[in-house]
């Protein structure tokens, strides 16, 4: 067995059996993500302990448009003054409750880290942003370094620059 972050494919992964205890994330990878893969809408990487195919966890990653009203000042002032700056949006994140508390939240944050870093040296791409369904989610990616938006507390984000 071989843990193995895979491009959703409905046709072959699981998506039925996935818990991870909040039911939005949930409905997302059972009823959403295919749809929104097929419309070019979000982009979903699933993890699975192959040649297994339940998954473990997902994310899904998408291009964004940051207003730059909101950034923190310190940040601000180091860009240009345009009003809006293309970023990359890491809008969903879960593991599946029977594997939380092993390291897979964190090495999915990683590889849509990585992935985000790579497609920026083609597309620019000013920071990842996190949108964080409650406190918890915000508090795991606080952990990794990213910052809050000024005004809105759930949504966080990272500078590409400082993704190493
Ligand atoms: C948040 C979530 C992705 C974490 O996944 P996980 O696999 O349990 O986390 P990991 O085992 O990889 O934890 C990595 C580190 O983050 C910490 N951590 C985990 N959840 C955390 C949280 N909510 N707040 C702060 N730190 C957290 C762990 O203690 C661990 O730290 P350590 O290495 O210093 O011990 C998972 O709990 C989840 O799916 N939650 C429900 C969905 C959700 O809220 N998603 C967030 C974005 S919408």
């Amino acid at each position: 067995m071989v843990l193995k972050i895979e491009s959703l494919d409905s046709k072959k992964h699981d998506l039925l059996n996935f818990y991870c205890g909040k039911d939005s994330l949930d409905s997302y990878i059972r009823r959403q993500a295919s749809q929104d893969l097929k419309k070019k809408v979000a982009k979903t990487f699933v993890l699975v302990d192959a040649p297994a195919t339940k998954v473990l966890a997902y994310y899904t990653l998408s291009f964004y448009v940051v207003d730059t009203s909101v950034l923190e000042d310190a940040l601000a002032k180091s860009l240009p003054r345009y009003p809006r700056l293309p970023a990359t949006l890491l809008g969903r994140l879960a593991v599946d409750q029977q594997q939380k508390g092993k390291g897979l939240g964190e090495l999915m944050l990683f590889d849509a880290l990585k992935k985000s870093l790579i497609a920026s040296e083609y597309i620019a791409s000013l920071a990842v942003i996190a949108e964080a369904l409650d406190e918890e989610a915000a508090n795991f990616y606080l952990k990794y370094g990213f910052q809050r938006f000024k005004n809105q507390p759930q949504k966080l984000y990272l500078s590409m620059k400082s993704i190493v």
